[in-house]
């Protein structure tokens, strides 16, 4: 099985330190971003991880490439930790196909088509949100295996005011808890005419019919593709279920804010790093 991620965004937010590398490189912690989501695809036993990404980042082209001189000059300094750090990296399988034109989700999922291959499901990761903890890939699955390989996608409970940002769906629960049949689904309502709070969290485990489906998916919020409505076109054919995730189990790096806050809750995880963060806000 094969993981895309979209990793075609601009970085608008994170100006200046977007201007000459992508939002996708920005670190967390020692590693960037991107890293944490090709290893949560592989901790969920994918083989291959297909990065869709404008021609503009070679950066994470050279991440995800070994670097021979760099290994042996860490190696032969002694700095063992670092060097397998740089080997580790580098021998991820992840390859890049490119979005030539900015033109949606949905379009740059498409993109990964040949990739990805007809035969097989797939998962789509959105690099926005990290799930250190692995977990949510694992239950997509059981759920879809427990369901004859049906499409599942992973939903967040969120205040309704927000859910404009959102793909948002209108389900029914199905036994067992917090795993829903989804009825329909909606790329960013007005809040007023949301089906629900449940918010599309992106994660997806998809059927190839969805590929299929992209092709003739018009322009739609934003004028752009939406892979929200290649699954409402998924809906007339096929089933589709949601898990709900838990709010601590993803952790947001779209804004600075979020970002910030994700480096934090994390660094309080690891014991080298928590009182760091501890005396630094003690000194205040
Ligand atoms: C995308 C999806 C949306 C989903 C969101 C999750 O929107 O289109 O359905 O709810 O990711 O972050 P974007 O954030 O790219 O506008």
């Amino acid at each position: 099985m094969k993981a895309v991620i979209p990793a075609a965004g601009l970085g608008t937010r994170f100006l200046p330190a977007t201007k000459a590398q992508p939002k996708e490189m920005l670190p967390v912690l020692e590693r960037p971003a991107l890293q944490y989501v090709v290893e949560e695809a592989l901790a969920a036993g994918v083989s291959e991880v297909i990065v869709v990404s404008n021609d503009d980042k070679p950066s994470i082209r050279e991440h995800f490439s070994p670097n021979v001189p760099l290994f042996e000059m860490l190696s032969n300094k002694g700095k063992t930790s670092f060097a397998d750090a740089v080997a580790h990296a580098g021998g991820l399988p992840v390859s890049i196909v490119p979005q030539p034109e900015p033109l949606g989700l949905g379009h740059a999922v498409h993109c990964a088509a040949d990739a990805v291959g007809a035969d097989e499901p797939f998962f789509v990761l959105l690099g926005d949100v990290l799930v250190p903890d692995n977990g949510v890939l694992v239950r997509m699955k059981e759920v879809s295996e427990s369901h004859g390989g049906a499409s599942v996608i992973a939903v967040l409970r969120v205040p309704r005011e927000e859910v404009s940002r959102f793909g948002v769906i209108d389900g029914e629960p199905v036994a067992g808890g917090a795993v829903w049949r989804v009825r329909s689904l909606v790329e960013k309502p007005p809040c007023d005419e949301a089906p629900s709070e449940l918010a599309v969290f992106g994660r997806y485990l998809l059927t190839p019919r969805v590929m299929e489906l992209l092709v003739t998916t018009a322009p739609g919020a934003g004028g752009e593709i939406q892979l929200t409505d290649a699954l409402l076109a998924l809906l007339s054919e096929e089933e589709l279920y949601a898990i709900e995730v838990a709010p601590d189990e993803g952790y947001d790096t779209g804004t600075l804010e979020a970002w910030l806050d994700t480096n934090i809750r994390l660094a309080l995880r690891d014991p080298a790093l928590a009182p760091v963060v501890r005396a630094a806000v003690g000194a205040r």
